[in-house]
């Protein structure tokens, strides 16, 4: 495994099937001689670089990577599921998953301040992470799915990079990286090589605070359901009217706020929820994706009756800037 965090000017661009099958073997090859019979421990969150990571070292060390699956309760509906189903039930792996909805929703309780919920997030997120790893013994390396991107914007100071949770120090882990050196492309060619479902490969960005920040202010239980249900609607629609995997980035919001409307007859006095969908190169600038009249309509007829407590649709047409992506 290249040790080295430079990129040589060399190394091939992994565009077809076949580069990344050699990517592959090579990869394989190396976590073996490097890791020998020591286990790994992986934090899957189930995003791209994550999944292609737990994909390599199951290839290469089986049993020996222990991947640990949490769900803090702002995943998006059937994540969760997914993220079992494909890595424990059809890759084999050796999976523990911890349900921490609880403990997330209890600490977020009453607590409004955006940056304040990212905090509470990323901090619980490492303490659960670093009680599990406490728990297992033999563990020596961490695997993280840091890619080029993460290295060149932390070299250049533009963010410090942290993985998943980022690794807490005290575990003094050793890392594996093998998609260091590739962009994100690259992974995507090699996750699809590594026969990983076209879900999980061309999922679109999520936050690691995940739906908490699609839930402004303080996060209640059944507002973030609507939140979840209303963005599995919009996520079905896009499906259906081929637009997954060529809009960048479109989900749901779910404000603090209700307003007036009629259902069965009867004054609903419900939460309105708005429809976020925008393209990017760099996410620094964001276009508003033109979503057809006919699909915004079966959108909102679909939310306003199927998920509880939502009574209007409203599409955000403001492009970043002056919005950013998220409400917070
Ligand atoms: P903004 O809202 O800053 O979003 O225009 C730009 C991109 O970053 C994602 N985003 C986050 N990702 N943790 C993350 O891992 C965060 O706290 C966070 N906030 C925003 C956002 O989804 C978009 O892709």
């Amino acid at each position: 495994m290249a040790d080295s965090n430079v990129r040589p000017e060399s190394m091939e661009r992994i565009t077809t099937e076949q580069l990344a099958l050699k990517f592959i073997d090579e990869q394989i090859a190396d976590i073996k001689a490097k890791v020998g019979d020591s286990k790994v421990l992986l934090a899957l969150s189930g995003g791209v670089d994550s999944s292609v990571v737990a994909a390599l070292l199951i290839k290469a060390i089986g049993k020996n990577l222990v991947c640990v699956h949490v769900n803090h309760g702002l995943l998006r509906k059937g994540e969760p599921e997914m993220v079992c189903q494909v890595f424990r039930d059809e890759l084999g792996a050796n999976l523990i998953y911890i349900d921490a909805v609880d403990r997330f929703l209890g600490l977020l309780e009453g607590v409004t301040d955006p940056e304040k919920k990212r905090h509470i997030i990323g901090e619980e997120f490492i303490k659960v992470f670093a009680e599990e790893a406490a728990k297992l013994e033999g563990i020596r390396y961490l695997g993280q799915g840091t890619i080029y991107p993460d290295i060149l914007e932390s070299e250049q100071g533009i963010k410090a990079h942290h993985n998943v949770g980022g690794l807490p120090p005290e575990l003094n882990f050793e890392l594996v990286e093998p998609v260091k050196l590739l962009y994100k492309d690259e992974v995507r060619v090699v996750g699809k090589a590594l026969g990983l479902p076209d879900k999980m490969v061309f999922r679109q960005p999520f936050p690691g605070p995940g739906l908490g920040v699609r839930c402004p202010g303080a996060i209640t239980r059944d507002r973030l359901e609507a939140v979840r249900e209303s963005d599995a609607i919009l996520r079905e629609e896009f499906e259906k009217a081929g637009l997954a995997g060529k809009v960048w980035q479109y989900f749901t919001v779910v404000p603090d706020f209700k307003s007036t409307g009629i259902k069965d007859g009867k004054r609903a006095f419900e939460w309105l929820c708005i429809v976020r969908a925008i393209n990017t190169v760099d996410v620094v600038e964001c276009t508003v994706e033109p979503i057809e009249y006919d699909l915004m309509c079966r959108i909102t007829d679909r939310i306003t009756h199927e998920v509880p407590g939502i009574n209007r649709v409203l599409y955000d047409y403001t492009p970043k800037p002056t919005g950013t992506v998220e409400y917070e």
